[in-house]
């Protein structure tokens, strides 16, 4: 089997879908590697490398989708670039694919076996796959670094001959996977660090770092499901906020990371609120993607509003592209080796994991997503 890496085309994205060492793993199960010149350079892996490890460099993407039987990609294909995809080959993929309709029709056309690695599913046996936890982990870390370095203050108190310098306070909604990541970062350089989240467990979770965890004092209801929120009610966010108002007016920086599965983010940052914030505090809105947690963060950009600077990264992974290819080949080539070996596909159609990540297959859409 010949597994194809494209150069990644999306604006701003350094990473890269196989990493040198993973190209080992994959040869030695007896895959072909072909590699477009210089994929990997923004990620630090250069040419030399992916040789050494044994992979074949080719001159251009059309030469890696016209020749191989497996593209993996971090990104979704173009329509430009699924058109040039052979005809019946496999694609394994960030896809979001009810976003990108006209895509999954030009895979649909193609006939084209797509998996999404945003698909699948978030249960024990697939965590080795688990490309969203391993990315987001990553972005968690990195949101407390761009909002520490647009910070006019730093995080540890410091005593010194000329004063005493008092710690800085970092506020952060949402305890899932990027949450605890900023946490441990946060307290690891000195910030008092005080965060909220709707499901009680995470409370633990939180203090076992050394955050403060505020609990939200309501009896309304908060729908747990599989150990993700499923449903916030109107109540619940209500007092939430009389909570937020409380805390937010001392914080030098804000990271919201808080998401309800398959929902838009809820809004936790209010413009009122970005007005009692303290001159030259910071917000990251790391769902700024999905919405955002602050209702005047804006996707993409950096922004200054009311003196409080207010940041809207929608791709924090691609900013430490070397730890984020590399976790994210891992990922992709342990999803691979799970669907196919050496001599073909061996994946079952009924198995959870395949099936929870298969997007189209035979000239239709077949997952949930996209299906009506
Ligand atoms: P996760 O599902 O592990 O964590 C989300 C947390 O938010 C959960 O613990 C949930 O209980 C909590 N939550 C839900 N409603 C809340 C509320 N009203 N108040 C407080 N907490 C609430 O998700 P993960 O993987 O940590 O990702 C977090 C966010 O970061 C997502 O929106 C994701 O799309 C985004 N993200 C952004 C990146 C970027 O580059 N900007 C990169 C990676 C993730």
């Amino acid at each position: 089997m010949r597994i194809g890496i494209p150069k990644e085309t999306k604006q701003g994205e350094k990473r890269v879908a196989i990493s040198p060492d993973v190209v080992k793993i994959l040869l030695k199960a007896g895959f072909h590697c072909n590699i477009e010149s210089d994929a990997g350079l923004n990620a630090s892996f250069t040419n030399d490398a992916y040789t050494s490890a044994g992979a074949t460099i080719v001159s251009s993407a059309n030469e890696v989708y016209t020749t191989s039987d497996i593209v993996l990609k971090v990104n979704a294909p173009t329509v430009e670039e699924a058109s040039q995809m052979k005809e019946g080959i496999c694609l394994i993929s960030f896809l979001y694919a009810y976003t990108i309709p006209d895509v999954v029709a030009t895979l649909n056309q193609k006939k084209i076996t797509s998996f999404a690695m945003d698909a699948v599913p978030r249960i024990s046996r697939a965590q080795k796959m688990d490309a969203l936890s391993s990315q987001a982990n990553l972005a968690g870390y990195k949101s407390v670094i761009l909002g520490a370095n647009s910070m006019g203050k730093i995080f540890p108190m410091l005593m010194t001959a000329a004063g005493t310098i008092t710690p800085s306070k970092v506020l952060i909604f949402g305890a899932g996977v990027a949450g605890l990541q900023a946490i441990a970062t946060a307290k690891r350089l000195g910030a008092i660090v005080e965060v909220t989240d709707v499901r009680p467990e995470t409370k633990e979770q939180v203090e076992s770092l050394g955050g403060k965890f505020l609990s939200v004092q309501s009896a309304a209801e908060v729908k747990i499901e599989g150990g993700y929120a499923k449903e916030v009610s109107k109540e619940y966010l209500e007092a939430q906020q009389e909570l937020i108002k409380k805390h937010i007016k001392d914080a030098d920086l804000v990271i919201t990371t808080a998401l309800v599965i398959g929902r838009k983010a809820p809004v936790l940052v209010t413009e009122e609120m970005v007005k009692t914030m303290k001159t030259g505090s910071v917000i990251v809105d790391m769902a700024v993607e999905s919405g955002g947690n602050c209702e005047i963060s804006e996707k993409g950009k950096t922004v200054n509003k009311y003196g409080v600077t207010i940041i809207g990264e929608t791709n924090l992974p691609s900013l430490l592209p070397f730890n984020a290819s590399e976790l994210y080949a891992k990922n992709i080539a342990t999803f691979l080796v799970h669907i196919a070996n050496k001599d073909g596909f061996i994946w079952d159609s009924e198995e959870e994991i395949a099936k929870g990540s298969l997007i189209t297959k035979d000239g239709n859409s077949v997952h949930p997503s996209i299906v009506n």
